[in-house]
Order: C-alpha cells, then sequence, then structure tokens
C-alpha cells in the first residue's frame, strides 16, 4: 500500500547552496559585465513571486504552455506510457497536474519525481500532489538540475517534463550541455517533454518581463536580498532599477538591474567589496524564446528525436515530445 507522504533526496543542502552561491557571486560580480545565475532568485520569496508572475496578464507562457497540455496530456499519456514522471524546475508542478490526471487515467503512471533548488516550493509541492493523488508515490529531489540528473531514479518507464521554458534560462553552451547531459541518464525510448517560449512581437515579450504593477521588478531584486541575506551584503535593494530588454541577435529577452547612482557595495561573508557605476547593469536573467526548427535541431543534437511538436493557434509557446534515441 502506498503511503500519501512524499521521500526526498536532498542533493543540494543548504550549506552547499551557499557555498555555490559564494562561488558564483565572486565569478559573476568580478566580471564585466556583470551578471549572477537566475537560479538565485528562487529563495521561498522569489519562489512566491514567481507564482505571481504566472497569474498576471502580461504574463503569456504559463496559461499559454497550460493551455497546450490541457488539448495534449491524454494524447502524451498513451503515447509515452509513462510510469514515471520526472520535473525539472517543478516549482509549484501546478501545470503538471494535468499530466499526472492523464498518467492516471491511463493506468500506467506510478510515482512523480520533481526535482527543484528551491527546498520550500518543492516540499510544499509534494505534499500537495501526494495528498491529491494517494495512489501516486510521489519522490522529491532537491538538486540543481545541471548538476544533479544522476540522483534521478532509474525506476520504470521515463517521461522528463522541463516546463515554463526554464530551459530557455540556459546560455546556448549550457542549454547544449544540459540536454546530452539529460540524453545520457535516459535510456533509449524514455521521453522529454519540453516547453519554450516562442520569438513574437518584441511588446508583447517586453510587457511580459515589465508588468505594470511592479512584480517582476521585485522578483528581479529579489536577487539582491538573496546576496544580502545569505553572503552578509548591504546592496542596497531599492536604488536597482529592473530593466527588461530585448536582444535581437541572441533572441532572448534579457532582464538587468541598474545601478541608480555610483555604488560601493560589500558582501563581508567574501571579503569582497564591489563598484558599480552610475547607471551600470547586472545581467540577472536571460530568457531566451525559440523558433520550431531550432528546437528540433537542439534536440537532435542532444541525441533526441521529435515525435511532436504543439503550439497554441497564435503559435506563442511550444510544447515539444522527443524520444531518446539510441
Ligand atoms: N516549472 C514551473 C516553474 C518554473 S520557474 C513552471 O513551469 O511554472 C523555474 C523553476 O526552476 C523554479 O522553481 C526554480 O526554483 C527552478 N530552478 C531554477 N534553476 C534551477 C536549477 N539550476 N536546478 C533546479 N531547479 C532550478
Ligand atoms: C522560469 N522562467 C522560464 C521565467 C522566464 O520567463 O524566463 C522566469 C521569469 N523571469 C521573469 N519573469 C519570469
Amino acid at each position: 500500500m502506498l503511503s500519501e507522504r512524499p521521500t526526498f533526496d536532498v542533493r543540494l543542502t543548504p550549506a552547499d547552496q551557499t557555498r555555490a552561491l559564494r562561488t558564483d557571486a565572486v565569478t559573476g560580480l568580478t566580471a564585466r559585465p556583470k551578471w549572477l545565475r537566475p537560479t538565485w532568485f528562487y529563495d521561498a520569496r522569489g519562489s512566491m513571486l514567481f507564482d505571481e508572475i504566472t497569474r498576471l496578464p502580461e504574463y503569456y507562457p504559463t496559461r499559454t504552455e497550460r493551455s497546450i497540455l490541457t488539448v495534449h496530456a491524454a494524447d502524451i499519456a498513451a503515447t509515452t506510457g509513462a510510469e514515471t514522471l520526472v520535473e525539472l524546475g517543478s516549482g509549484a508542478s501546478d501545470k503538471t497536474r494535468l499530466l499526472i490526471e492523464a498518467g492516471l487515467d491511463h493506468g500506467t503512471l506510478a510515482r512523480f519525481v520533481p526535482l527543484d533548488v528551491s527546498e520550500s516550493a518543492l516540499r510544499a509541492a509534494a505534499a500537495t500532489l501526494a495528498a491529491r493523488y494517494p495512489k501516486l508515490a510521489v519522490h522529491g529531489v532537491v538538486g540543481d538540475f545541471t548538476r544533479h540528473l544522476d540522483a534521478l531514479p532509474d525506476t520504470g518507464h521515463r517521461l522528463v517534463v522541463f516546463l515554463g521554458g526554464t530551459i530557455g534560462n540556459l546560455l546556448p553552451p549550457d542549454r547544449a550541455r544540459f540536454l546530452a547531459d539529460l540524453r545520457g541518464v535516459l535510456h533509449p525510448g524514455e521521453w522529454l517533454l519540453l516547453g519554450t517560449d516562442l520569438v513574437k512581437d518584441i511588446p508583447t515579450l517586453l510587457a511580459a518581463y515589465d508588468d505594470p504593477g511592479g512584480v517582476t521588478a521585485d522578483f528581479n531584486r529579489n536577487v539582491l536580498r538573496v546576496l544580502n541575506r545569505e553572503l552578509a551584503g548591504d546592496f542596497p535593494v531599492d536604488e536597482f532599477a529592473h530593466v527588461a530588454r530585448w536582444d535581437a541577435e541572441g533572441e532572448r529577452i534579457e532582464m538587468h538591474l541598474r545601478a541608480g547612482r555610483a555604488l560601493t557595495v560589500t558582501l563581508a561573508a567574501l571579503d569582497l567589496t564591489i563598484e558599480f557605476a552610475d547607471g551600470e547593469d547586472l545581467c540577472t536573467e536571460i530568457s531566451a524564446k525559440f523558433r520550431p526548427a531550432g528546437i528540433a535541431a537542439e534536440l537532435s543534437a542532444a541525441g533526441f528525436a521529435v515525435a511532436d511538436l504543439w503550439t497554441d493557434p497564435a503559435d506563442a509557446f511550444a510544447v515539444t515530445l522527443a524520444r531518446a534515441v539510441p
């Protein structure tokens, strides 16, 4: 008999996270231009702010991806026959419920394995899902999808889902490495379901990353709060402006934090002093937008064959089902 209590594998303890943040902060904040990995947005507050973003009228990706999954979830369950559903960067696993319910209805799905760096979001989602679906075994992994794919249990025929367009938050070489690593832990015939935001008109893209209520700005600045708390920093959070811009060459939105004046910031835990010139930018996130041919090419280069690619009527977002090939 299955227990309703989820199990967990913690590959990234709070101490590991602080160590990784220290390394990233030294590398990124002493570089020209300055940058940080978007992974650091997602402490408990950042995860809640992201959830708020997903409900904003301007932020179309979440509701659009949900609409695609609503139409195709039964087809995905039947085609893949998945026994284990793995979700990378799972967050609240909200849209994933469509896939879980389709898999349970199809009669094959037995196990759900969410993996996320945000332990609070992961534990909350795992508890909710385990209580809601008593026949489903839920095993959460606190980990980094660029480092801990080896923690994914090799149990049952697997479908790995990576939703929300989060793959676009990786730079192209990191994307290629991530997809190749993922292919490396799968058996031929196992599946990947990948959500990707698509290239579209620039005003729609910019509005999605710069809402008038300032939720995205708050989410962006949250990384400075994380640095202040974890590394004894003194970033004057409100003196950094939220900037979202379209990089036409890279076909990506970039989020930056722009210093409102010349600033000297200290991270006491690192003995590090950082100078910002007036108007200097710190890049906190890239969010690449894709074209269907490019998605297929990147998947193929990593050893996946596209079985289906679905979009919404406005071609705003794509969900691609691909199979690991020998
Ligand atoms: N998949 C959800 C959440 C997307 S937000 C959706 O589609 O709505 C991005 C999620 O990825 C967050 O939950 C964040 O904590 C997680 N994340 C970011 N970088 C990560 C990394 N390197 N490894 C694991 N999880 C990561
Ligand atoms: C998680 N990720 C796909 C989001 C995105 O759209 O790139 C994060 C986000 N950044 C600003 N708004 C939402």
